[in-house]
């Protein structure tokens, strides 16, 4: 399991130069760790839903927090490789026939329409274990660090997180839900992996406790934000910007921020929530979070 990394500094590059470096560096190791070379073309189905498309916003944060910390740089990769597998294979999922029933992903067909649901569903499976292999087949990562980045990606992952968000989002569908509850399943089903993605960069480096709980937060309050903003772009956006089919939420009846707030204050809620996540790193007492503040920026910033 090798990518080979051409030697970076990316220090002192400016958001723009920083992030396409790193996008490519990302997209290289996906692209050479995610095999085509399986049985009965499962290879395909995974590289058709992992590779060429997606904003890779997961893996940045991973690389941003481990700039942040002055983290182990092929760990940091394998992370941030690694989480992106998760959520390209929760995408597959999500979009099954049996969940959210989209044909449009990314710009492209959904892979179970491309590719028929069983093989969408175990592709999904396969990004999953592929995740947990990244992060593991390396001899150069010390094993307490591997044991930790994998503890930190099921934990996000599973139950308690992403699994366990879309099953609560599954059996909402129809019901109102008070913002308390609409922010607990958002963190878990969407927030809880991108806090993950910067925890596990964190990992990655040394951290004071005041540091990582204030990273934490960060990716708490982006993590949130994320979502508030999902729901807000699928009522504004059209499906040729978000790659994805507009007006998905009120098709399919579904409580989002947008239906209990209204668009400006899910909106506004979504700005708190990004002057929330830059003043835990104003707490956080590291030196450079720059590429990490740029990243809430373009959270809330973005339209698609
Ligand atoms: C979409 O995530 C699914 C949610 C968690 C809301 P992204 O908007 O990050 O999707 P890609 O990776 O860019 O396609
Ligand atoms: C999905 O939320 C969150 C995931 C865990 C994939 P949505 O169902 O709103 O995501 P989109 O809008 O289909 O990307
Ligand atoms: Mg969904
Ligand atoms: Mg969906
Ligand atoms: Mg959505």
């Amino acid at each position: 399991m090798d990518c080979v990394l051409k030697p970076q500094d990316l220090s002192g590059m400016d958001f723009g130069a920083w992030s396409r470096s790193e996008l490519d560096a990302v997209e290289s190791c996906l692209s050479a760790w995610v095999p085509a070379d399986t049985p009965a073309g499962l290879g395909l189905a995974m590289r058709y839903g992992v590779l060429d498309g997606g904003k890779r916003l997961r893996p940045l944060l991973v690389l941003a927090a481990s700039q942040a910390v002055a983290g182990h740089r092929q760990a940091a990769l394998r992370a941030a490789c690694a989480v992106e597998l998760i959520h390209a294979y929760s995408l597959v999922h999500d979009d099954m026939p049996c969940m959210d029933n989209d044909v449009l992903r990314r710009g492209k067909p959904t892979v179970h329409v491309q590719f028929g649901e069983a093989q969408a569903m175990l592709a999904g499976d396969a990004m999953q274990a592929l995740a947990f292999e990244v992060l593991t087949a390396i001899d150069e990562v010390p094993p307490v660090l591997q044991a930790r980045l994998c503890a930190l990606l099921a934990r996000s992952a599973g139950h308690a997180g992403m699994a366990g968000g879309q099953a609560i989002d599954l059996a909402s569908i129809g019901k109102p839900l008070t913002e308390a509850a609409l922010r607990d399943m958002h963190r878990r089903k969407t927030g809880a992996l991108l806090q993950a993605s910067v925890m596990m960069g964190a990992a990655c480096g040394a951290t004071d406790a005041t540091a990582w709980q204030a990273l934490s937060d960060y990716g708490d309050a982006l993590g949130l934000a994320f979502q508030v903003v999902d729901d807000v772009l699928d009522v504004t956006q059209a499906s040729e910007t978000l790659g994805k089919t507009a007006g998905k939420d009120v098709d399919s009846n579904k409580p989002t921020y947008v239906s209990l707030l209204g668009l400006s204050a899910a909106m506004q809620h979504a700005w708190e929530l990004r002057d929330k996540a830059h003043a835990a790193l104003a707490r956080s007492g590291l030196h450079d979070v720059t590429l990490l503040a740029t990243l809430a920026d373009r959270v809330v910033e973005r339209d698609s």
